[in-house]
């Protein structure tokens, strides 16, 4: 890990998913670079690769080919082992579709990113979970299930959950997809408020 590296380096990043008959060149050689602290979108018409970009950014999958450094690690030279523990320490995911487990109240989903870090006691989850429930408006709602939320509710405590392990990295994808435009443009104001420096929060 190195905090002066760039957050991410892609060089000539390349995915071709192959079947039997046909092969797709989903990302063919992509060179970027994002800082820390950089807000980054990224746009194009269906089919044009984003989702493949986003699961190879978050670890979730890897290049066929090229080169990507999350904070100056090289990922494809690291075991899987290493790899897991990468993307549960930098990386927080929001998905469209919340993936919150209906089970867990709402302070147990946010907990959850924590409960697979080793070392972390269980004062220090609880204070952590409140923090990260209060900074997205959901604190009164911690005892909570899933079904029990708005569609707009259930996103904010996603990305409670996203931030709960105070992650380098985090990735939306298409995390307005099942909003209406209000709870759209209001979790985009939320993100917009997270990413930036703390004072002018
Ligand atoms: N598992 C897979 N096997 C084969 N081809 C795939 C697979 N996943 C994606 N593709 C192909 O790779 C290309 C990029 O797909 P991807 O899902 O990244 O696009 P996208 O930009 O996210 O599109 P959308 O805006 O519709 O979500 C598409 O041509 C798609 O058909
Ligand atoms: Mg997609």
């Amino acid at each position: 890990m190195s905090e002066s590296a760039p957050l991410i380096e892609l060089e000539d990043l390349r995915r071709v998913y192959r079947t039997e008959t046909v092969e797709t060149h989903a990302l063919g050689g992509i060179d970027l670079v994002i800082e820390r602290g950089e807000y980054v979108t990224i746009e194009g018409p269906s089919g044009c690769g984003k989702s493949t970009l986003l699961t190879i950014l978050g670890l979730l999958d890897e290049p066929t080919s090229g080169e990507y450094r999350l904070a100056g690690v090289p990922v494809n030279e690291i075991d899987a082992e290493e790899r897991a523990r990468l993307r549960n320490r930098e990386i927080g995911f929001i998905f469209q579709s919340f993936n919150l487990i209906p089970e867990m109240t709402v302070e147990e989903n946010v907990e959850l990113p924590l409960l697979y870090r080793r070392g972390v006691t269980a004062a220090e989850r609880r204070e952590a979970v409140a923090a990260a429930l209060e900074r997205v408006g959901m604190s009164h709602r911690a005892r909570h299930h899933p079904n029990q939320l708005s569609g707009g509710q259930q996103q904010r405590v996603a990305v409670a959950r996203a931030l709960v392990g105070n992650p380098s990295l985090i990735l939306a994808g298409e995390p307005t997809g099942n909003l209406d435009t209000a709870n759209g443009d209001q979790l985009m104001d939320l993100l917009d408020r997270l990413c930036m420096p703390k004072a002018r929060r």
